[in-house]
């Protein structure tokens, strides 16, 4: 049985959900502008492709249920920071770090929390660099600042956080351990890939 809002907190979060959808749509610009001035400067662009969503109000209700906090707007607002997402995957993992410190150099954003998974994965051999945001946000009235949480991680990275999130929701996070295992290993063979496919890319460059 889904977890649901009762009718008047599922109201009052449709009226905030209006404002995370603005907050990510004023960092999705900000990802179109670094896609856009990459690919005027340079051969290679360290941004593959943006992905983003807003959380749905069955999934915001979910999460709230799982970590036992109140089912009410106020407390979709207080507890959770990942309401608006963007993923920006790149090409090679040495582009990460890059855009990163880039998003972290706007002046206007504030960085509420920065995680290395890259650096120091987690024990499933998940790997993203993860950074929110407040997000500033200028309505007819009032400037509110929300916050977006921005993943950035290699296209492998992505190919393996998808698989290993799919196998993790079908058992319900009671994963086979043959399974954790195998993927705990793919992640490894996919780090020790990316890093061998900035050589060559190193390689080809100088070759011209
Ligand atoms: P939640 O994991 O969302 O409850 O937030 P948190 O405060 O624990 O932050 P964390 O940085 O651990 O994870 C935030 C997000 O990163 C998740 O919602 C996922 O999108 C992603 N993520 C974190 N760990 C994993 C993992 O082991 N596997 C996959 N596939 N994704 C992960
Ligand atoms: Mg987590």
């Amino acid at each position: 049985m889904p977890v649901l809002f009762p009718p008047e907190e599922f109201a009052k979060l449709k009226e905030y959900l209006v404002l995370y959808r603005c907050a990510l749509k004023n960092m999705t610009t900000r990802m179109d502008i670094l896609l856009e001035d990459y690919g005027n400067l340079q051969a290679f662009n360290p941004i593959e492709h943006v992905k983003y969503r807003l959380k749905s109000a069955e999934s915001i209700a979910a999460k709230l249920h799982r970590q036992s906090c109140p089912l009410t707007a106020e407390s979709a607002k207080a507890n959770l920071t990942d309401i608006a997402g963007i993923r920006c995957i790149c090409p090679y993992a040495k582009d990460i770090p890059l855009i990163a410190s880039v998003l972290k150099s706007q002046s206007d954003l504030k960085i509420i929390s920065e995680k290395d998974y890259v650096s120091k994965p987690k024990p499933s051999g998940y790997r993203s660099y993860h950074l929110i945001f407040e997000v500033p946000i200028f309505l007819s009235c009032t400037k509110e600042t929300l916050p977006v949480e921005v993943q950035i991680r290699t296209q492998s990275m992505d190919f393996w956080a998808t698989l290993e999130h799919k196998a993790r929701y079908k058992y319900q996070d009671e994963m086979p351990a043959h399974l954790a295992h195998e993927l705990q290993e793919c992640a490894e063979r996919i780090a020790e890939l990316d890093q061998r496919m900035i050589l060559i890319q190193e390689l080809v460059d100088i070759a011209y």
